[in-house]
């Protein structure tokens, strides 16, 4: 039996922790020659990921540049292609959710006439400049996708409404996968700051804030709501791992910088995000990731931004639009850590994004795609 060959793509932090165990299950399976490209869209970010999981690529194109644009990531991304699916040929192209490399991968493995396989399809708000420029990422890539793996039956359901009816596959989210890898019960953090913080007795948040739709005016609202928070609650511990973009540097450093309860630190290492994530009382943030990870951990949510495209938690209870004007922020954040009633219904775990099994899910549906299995996997939530 020849093996199907599965290359998986991609190339910034959240694409690589969600990659990393669907990358691992394919090289665990027989009758899969599972090859690995990097676009490095993101350097240091991706490569902790990559140390965290011990995943060697087998190609990366090192693209990353200082303050790069969205032209250059794709028109890099996209040459750079060219040249490894010459050399490695693969038998299907595995891409993940709506960043440049997203697009790029998708689109090169198209140019090169080799099938699509689309994790973490069809998530949607129906507003093309936000998530910017995600939601036209994720649209294009469904359009040229093959397959389409869907972590929850909205997702499907939005692919429905486009008409892409084949080639779908109900698997969860495979981040749960990855969580149900990295949070144990006795973490010891790298940074003493991390360690000796009083998780129980202080009200620990935990903050990040990124996204290029809030760079200028909202990321500066945000950012002064949340200085307020800390200034109004002198229980509260905001811990905001930074990203590295410079942009968001500057406005931490600008907005939140000296302040002896504002923690500002570098990245946090995938481990030492989940742990701290589980031992903290709230998170407020504009990420994709954590509005799917914290649910599961059932620490409630505050999301920096006007829309989601994950509602899943909003219906469950456990993550609230908290918007990115600086008064609606404060008062979220103040209601929830001045009321324990307001608290408590929201801090309960809920796991509509998967239950740890996306990864063999996507591994048995290439298979039986391939023909290399009698039968479907069964759906997540079957
Ligand atoms: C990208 C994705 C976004 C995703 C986010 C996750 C696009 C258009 N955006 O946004 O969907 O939510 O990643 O974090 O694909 N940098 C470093 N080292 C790193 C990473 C970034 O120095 O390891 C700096 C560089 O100056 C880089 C800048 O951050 O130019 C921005 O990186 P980029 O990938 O362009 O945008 P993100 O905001 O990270
Ligand atoms: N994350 C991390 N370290 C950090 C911040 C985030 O490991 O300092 C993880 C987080 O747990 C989640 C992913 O990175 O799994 C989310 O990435 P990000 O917020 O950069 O992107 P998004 O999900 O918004 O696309």
């Amino acid at each position: 039996m020849s093996k199907i060959k599965v290359m998986t793509v991609f190339g910034t932090r959240p694409e690589a922790i969600k990659m990393a165990p669907l990358a691992l299950e394919l090289a665990r399976r027989p009758e899969f020659e599972a090859v690995c490209c990097v676009t490095a869209q993101h350097r240091e970010m991706l490569d902790s990921v990559l140390d965290i999981f011990s995943l060697k690529p087998d190609y990366d194109l090192d693209i990353m540049e200082p303050r790069q644009t969205l032209s250059t990531i794709t028109a890099k991304c996209l040459t750079g292609m060219d040249r490894v699916l010459e050399d490695a040929k693969p038998d299907l192209v595995l891409v993940h959710g709506d960043t440049s490399t997203t697009f790029a991968g998708a689109l090169a493995a198209f140019y090169h006439r080799i099938p699509v396989g689309h994790v973490e399809a069809g998530l949607r708000t129906y507003d093309k400049w936000s998530p910017y420029p995600e939601e036209m990422n994720r649209k294009m890539v469904g359009a040229i996708a093959d397959l389409h793996f869907c972590p929850t039956p909205a997702n499907r359901d939005n692919l429905a409404r486009e008409n892409i009816t084949k080639g779908i596959f109900l698997t969860g989210n495979t981040v749960i996968d990855a969580l149900q890898t990295t949070v144990v019960k006795d973490f010891s953090f790298a940074e003493d700051a991390l360690n000796n913080l009083d998780y129980v007795n202080r009200k620990v948040v935990l903050v990040t804030c990124h996204r290029r739709e809030n760079y200028g005016q909202p990321m500066a609202n945000i950012m002064t709501a949340l200085r307020r928070t800390a200034d109004a609650f002198p229980e509260a511990e905001l811990v905001y791992p930074v990203h590295l973009s410079p942009v968001v540097q500057e406005a931490a450093r600008k907005y939140l910088g000296h302040h002896s309860r504002i923690h500002l630190t570098a990245p946090l290492d995938v481990r030492e995000m989940h742990n701290l994530m589980a031992r903290c009382h709230l998170v407020m943030t504009d990420s994709g990731g954590l509005q799917e990870e914290a649910p599961a951990l059932g620490k409630p949510v505050l999301v920096l931004r006007k829309e989601t495209e994950r509602p899943e938690a909003v219906a469950a209870g456990t993550v609230r639009l908290a918007g990115v004007e600086e008064e609606p922020i404060f008062q979220m954040a103040a209601q929830l850590l001045s009321s324990r009633e307001e608290y408590q219904k929201m801090a309960h775990a809920a796991n509509p994004y998967g239950d740890g099994r996306a990864c063999p899910r996507i591994a048995d549906a290439i298979a039986w795609h391939f023909g290399l299995r009698e039968t479907p996997p069964e759906a997540f939530g079957a």
